[in-house]
Order: C-alpha cells, then structure tokens, then sequence
C-alpha cells in the first residue's frame, strides 16, 4: 500500500487484474530514453526557474542519466508490475535519491508528460523510416539507369496496352516514394511542438519556462494551450496515415512482382535468399516477403483505424483511452521498418529477364495505338485511324498473325494511307524511342526524369 503512488488518497490496493489491466510498461517501455531525455530537460528547466534547487536539480539530472545508462546497459530492467514507464523512471529515481527525488514530477503531469514522450520517439522513427525509403530510392534509381532500354508492355486493366521501358514503371514508384518523405517531413514538421508544461490540462501555477524545455528538447515552441497540449494525438494520426499510404505503395509493387514471378509473367526471378520454397511441392519457390509486405498493408491500414476510431469521441483533455495510441503507432512504425528494410535488399538482388519482357510486349498488339498514329500523322483523323487499326487487329487475330507480320496487301486493303514504311513506324523500338512527350517511357525521358527525381531527393535532404 505504502508504495502506490496515490495511497494517500485510496484506502485499499488496486486488484492485481486491474492492475494489469492498466498496466501499459509492456509496451512503453520503450520509450525510457525519451522519457528520460524528456525529465532532464524538465529538471534542468525547474532548477533554472527556482522552482526546485540548482543542487537538487544536478542531482535529479545526474540520477537520470544512471538509470539511462543501467537501463541501456541491461543492468536495471524494466518492472513489468509498474504502471508505466513514467511511474517507473520515477520510482526507480526515487529509490536513488530518495526525497531529491520526489521534487522532479513538481509542475508535471504523467500527460503532459506521455505527450512529449511520445512526440520525441516518433521523431526519431520518422527519421529512421526516411532513411530506409531514401535507400529505397536509390536502389530503384540505380536500376532505372540500367533500364532506360528494357522495353516491357505497360497494361491497363491488367491488359497488354502500349509499350514502356522497366525504367519508366521503376521510376513511378520513385515519385510514390518521394511524395511519400514529403509527407513524412510535413508530418515531423507539424509534430514537432512541444506539450511539457501543459500539466494535467490547466498548466501550472509556477512560475516556469516552456521555450526552455522546448528549445532543450529541439521543438520548434512550446503547444499554445495546454488542453490541446494533453490531448493532442493528430500526429499519430497522420503518421500512420503517411505510413499507411507507404505501405499502399510498398503493397502494389509487391502485387506485380508476385505477378512478375510467376510463370504467366516471368518478367523477373527473386534471389534464392529472398524466396521460399515449399514443404511439399518441390518445383515452388514463392515470394513471401512481397506477399507479407501486402498482407501487412492492412494491418498497418488497421493501425490507422484503431487511432481513428479511439479518438472520435473523446472529450477534452487527456482520458485513458489515449493509452492505446502507442500500440497502435507503435506497430504501424514497426512493420513499416521491417518492410522497407527487407523489400530494397529482394528488389536490389531480384534478376530482370529482359528478354521475356520484350517477347511479351511483342504479342497482344501494344502498337495498334501506334498504327493509328502513323495514319493520322498522314492527315487521317484520328476516329477514322482508330476504326481501321481495330479491324486490321480483328484481322491479325483472325489469321494469327500480329501486326508487324501482317502483310501490305492487307493494310493497303484497307486504306491506301498505308506504306511499307508502316513496319518501322510500329516496330517497339520506334514505338518506345518516339513516345518522348515529357514524363513519357522514351529512353531520352526517362533520362530526364530521373535527373529530376535526383534533384527532388536532394531538395528533401538538403
Ligand atoms: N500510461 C499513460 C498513457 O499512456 C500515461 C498517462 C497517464 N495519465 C493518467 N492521467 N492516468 O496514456
């Protein structure tokens, strides 16, 4: 009884089930070192202000780091009975220090304080997750480079439709990405205000300094009202947001290279080290990891449900209910890590069959839009070009032959327009080679896009 933090109010010891009902260390123990770094700049602030002594405060401070070392070294373990990390650094403070120790939560409250812990962790994953999506899109760009030429078929409704280099579909998830760290920086960028001081939700009466603790702690300023300080959780939100969006990313990418490997496509084969095989038909080797990456898409979606729905009714300010922002956050971080770290080494290690590429794009008519061109660029209109290429299709697929193997008599049997110089006009090296239009699959275009995308990257980073 005599430890429980409240007993001065309670008369009897909360139920062992309740207690670990409302127990969260499990999960925020992780956060001790912001927490810690959080106490620091907080004991630094009351010393500062007079609010505790300078010795006291020294002492708190040189406590703190301590237990961060203790706990970094694995001498001091977390106490999974404690409520949380908050109570736990506490505590463990205290048994140091004894009552120098007791002064460190004065003008503080456990939800000011899960705010500003919370906000310093996820700036660091921010940063880490960026780093991991920034290899990301160089492997891509390096592979783009080595592609400017690997003519494939683009598709719409999954159906053949025109031809495009592999650099060019690369490239496209390039710009997904790089949007992608945009919004992971404005989500930094907007998170990076600073709740300590708030209190429980009325601030304080002492007399403290919050752009101090704020500077100390790298935020831009301190929150501008502490009721919003406490029970503000926006930016989980729209992390996992960014992060799900990722994740959408990550999934479609793995959805075509799941079609890629399999012997309808076979446009590419995964690295042994990045397949499995099967327990019972020995000729498998399957893409695992690409199909994970999608099936985690909808947990990480799940995450952000989870955070949407815990705070739609929620009242001003804090409410326990918010605890459950951290396994939420937390495991959309997670697996958005685990993904990322794992897809850039399959993809950077994944062979091309560029050749299958090409044999694909040479059957399925990508050209028909091309022959039609080569009319109109005579002076048919463009309806009229589209009808005849469609019935000299029909035709191709009649007699099975394609267009490139059709003969004149039968073009010029349809409309004089056509030439002998039809052929090159619809070979695919002309049909990639001339669709240069900016942003277009030209080898020229590509090369240019991915000027730019370096430049977009650099722009993020500098
Ligand atoms: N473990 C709590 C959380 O994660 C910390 C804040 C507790 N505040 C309170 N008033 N019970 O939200």
């Amino acid at each position: 009884m005599a430890d429980m933090m409240w007993a001065g109010r309670f008369s009897k010891q909360v139920d062992a089930g309740v207690n670990a009902f409302n127990s969260s260390i499990a999960f925020d123990g992780r956060m001790y070192r912001h927490d810690i770094q959080g106490s620091i700049a907080h004991a630094t602030m009351l010393g500062d202000c007079g609010i505790i002594t300078k010795e006291d405060s020294l002492e708190i401070i040189a406590g703190l780091k301590e237990i961060l070392a203790d706990i970094d070294s694995g001498k001091l373990e977390l106490d999974p009975n404690a409520e949380d990390i908050h109570m736990f650094v506490e505590a463990e403070l205290t048994k140091r220090l004894g009552d120098v120790g007791k002064r460190l939560h004065t003008s503080r409250s456990r939800n000011d304080q899960v705010a500003v812990d919370l906000r310093l962790y996820l700036r660091d994953e921010i940063a880490q997750i960026q780093e991991l999506v920034v290899e990301l899109i160089k492997t891509l760009i390096g592979m783009a480079k080595e592609h400017t030429e690997t003519i494939m078929p683009g598709y719409t409704h999954l159906q053949r439709a025109q031809p495009i280099t592999f650099a060019h579909h690369l490239m496209a998830y390039v710009w997904m990405l790089l949007r992608d760290i945009e919004r992971l920086q404005d989500t930094a960028k907007r998170m990076n205000y600073c709740p300590l001081g708030s209190g429980a939700l009325a601030g304080t009466t002492y007399k403290t300094n919050r752009k101090q603790t704020s500077d100390l702690l790298g935020f831009t300023a301190p929150m501008a009202n502490s009721l919003d300080g406490v029970s503000d959780r926006d930016y989980c939100v729209e992390l996992n947001c960014a992060l799900s969006l990722l994740m959408t990313h990550l999934s479609r990418f793995s959805e075509e290279i799941i079609l890629w490997c399999s012997w309808e496509f076979k446009f590419v084969e995964l690295d042994d080290a990045f397949a499995t095989g099967s327990s019972i038909m020995p000729q498998k080797k399957n893409p695992d990891v690409t199909e994970l990456i999608r099936g985690k898409t909808g947990r990480v979606n799940g995450d952000l449900m989870t955070l949407l729905t815990m705070m739609k009714g929620l009242p001003l300010a804090y409410n326990k209910d918010m605890q459950e922002d951290k396994e939420a956050i937390f495991d959309a971080v997670d697996n958005v890590k685990l993904c990322v770290k794992t897809f850039t080494p399959m993809l950077s290690t994944m062979r091309v069959l560029k050749d299958n590429m090409r044999n694909a794009a040479a059957k399925g008519f990508i050209n028909a839009t091309d022959c039609a061109d080569y009319l109109v660029k005579k002076g048919m209109p463009f309806r009229d070009a589209y009808k005849i290429t469609g019935t000299l299709v029909a035709k191709c697929i009649e007699k099975g032959l394609t267009l490139e193997t059709l003969p004149i008599e039968e073009y010029k049997a349809m409309t004089d327009t056509f030439d002998n110089d039809v052929y090159e006009a619809i070979s695919l090296d002309t049909c990639v080679r001339e669709r240069k239009s900016e942003g277009g699959p030209s080898p020229e275009a590509v090369k240019e896009q991915i000027a730019l995308a370096e430049t977009r990257l650099g722009e993020l980073l500098a």
